[in-house]
């Protein structure tokens, strides 16, 4: 019997639909915000208000391109948190509206989650090699950096996350320093392409186990140019890509010392990359070259399946459908979900915001 998922997703500014069909994705549409640009940052109330413009006409391009109606459709993938709470209530209720008015079930999505699981989803005309249980993923975004052990599509282990900023964090952080505008990422990877990774030194952390700590760098960072601006006003203009080339090495030696580490320890050989900053050129080369030595197997995803997308939240939406899971029209939305899977099959969602 095909099943066909249709997915939401609007936690932070990048309204988008997707129908995936028996795993296999039939639509992905995407509507971002530029709105944010000119204030450094996103705005939490003007993301929501785009989300409320933009998610009736994502969602009916997202049927259309896939050429089926909301008839065809068997449930309403969405995403119940972490993100912005404003944003994703805009999501949280139109998936519940669009729940009953056609009958349809909802089945909510954790969206590390579904960063996560979008390795799993499959295009037509394109052979894909699927993570093979149990991998290690190293999930990397604007608000988290954790390395998660992957047993099945519903179970999951987290080893070891920041306990402080998130890498991409870090990256907008040293963008706004250098003036670079945000989102930093994009911009800093691109400048680093330029320059010398090894010109400068900054601070790493050393944090037990498999955490993170991302503020120590920042620090360094803000230190390292306050002295050098001192001595020349003009440091920061001359050396941009040698700045952003030696910062990008740092937070990128720190992620993967702590892979290598939790590689090691279980004796996991499969690791993918996943979230924002899997979308960095270096990261993803450097990944690759790190699994070449080790014998890994590496997976790295496209660069549409980095950035926020609701392909990834059909998929986890469409593995949860199949293993019974059902969310209640009580749900709403978190803004902080500290697991992977909320109700256990069969269950409504109702009262258990805690336990996201
Ligand atoms: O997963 P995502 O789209 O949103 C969150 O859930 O946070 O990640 C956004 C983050 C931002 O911090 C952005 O600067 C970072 O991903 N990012 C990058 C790159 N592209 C996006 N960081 C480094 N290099 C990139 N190429
Ligand atoms: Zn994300």
């Amino acid at each position: 019997m095909e099943l066909t998922i249709l997915g939401i997703e609007s936690s932070c500014d990048d309204t988008s639909a997707a129908v995936i069909r028996d795993g296999v994705l039939l639509s992905n549409i995407m509507a971002s915000q530029k709105v944010h640009e000119a204030y450094g940052g996103v705005v939490p109330e003007l993301a929501s208000r785009a989300h409320q413009l933009n998610i009736v006409p994502v969602t009916d391009q997202a049927l259309k391109a896939a050429g089926i109606s909301i008839d065809e459709i068997d449930a309403i993938a969405f995403t119940r948190g972490p993100g912005l709470l404003g944003s994703l209530l805009v999501g949280t209720s139109f998936a519940k509206g669009l729940s009953l008015s056609t009958g349809k079930p909802l089945v909510e999505v954790n969206h590390l989650q579904g960063h996560i699981l979008s390795h799993f989803v499959k295009e037509k005309g394109k052979d894909k090699k699927l993570p093979c249980f149990p991998f290690l993923t190293l999930l990397v975004s604007g608000g988290h950096t954790q390395i998660i052990r992957v047993d099945s599509p519903l179970d999951f282990t987290v080893l070891g996350q920041t306990i402080d900023d998130a890498a991409g964090e870090a990256f907008d952080k040293c963008a706004k320093v250098l003036g670079l505008g945000y989102p930093g990422g994009p911009v800093i990877d691109r400048l680093a392409k330029e320059g010398d990774p090894k010109r400068f030194k900054f601070a790493k952390p050393h944090i037990p186990g498999y955490d993170y700590s991302y503020s120590g760098v920042k620090t360094s960072l803000l230190y390292f140019l306050r002295d050098m601006l001192k001595e020349d006003p003009d440091f920061m203009e001359k050396n941009k890509a040698d700045i952003c080339a030696s910062f990008q090495k740092t937070v990128i030696d720190i992620l993967l010392d702590k892979l290598v580490k939790a590689a090691k320890d279980t004796g996991i050989r499969e690791v993918a990359i996943a979230g924002g900053v899997s979308a960095n050129s270096e990261l993803r080369s450097r990944i690759v070259e790190e699994s070449g030595k080790r014998g890994w197997t590496c997976h790295v995803p496209e660069f549409k399946f980095t950035t926020d997308n609701a392909a990834m939240i059909a998929i986890t939406g469409y593995y949860k459908y199949m293993a019974g899971f059902r969310t209640g029209l009580d749900a709403a939305p978190v803004s902080r979900a500290a697991n992977y899977c909320s109700a256990t099959p069969g269950q409504s969602a109702s009262g258990k915001a805690a336990a996201l």
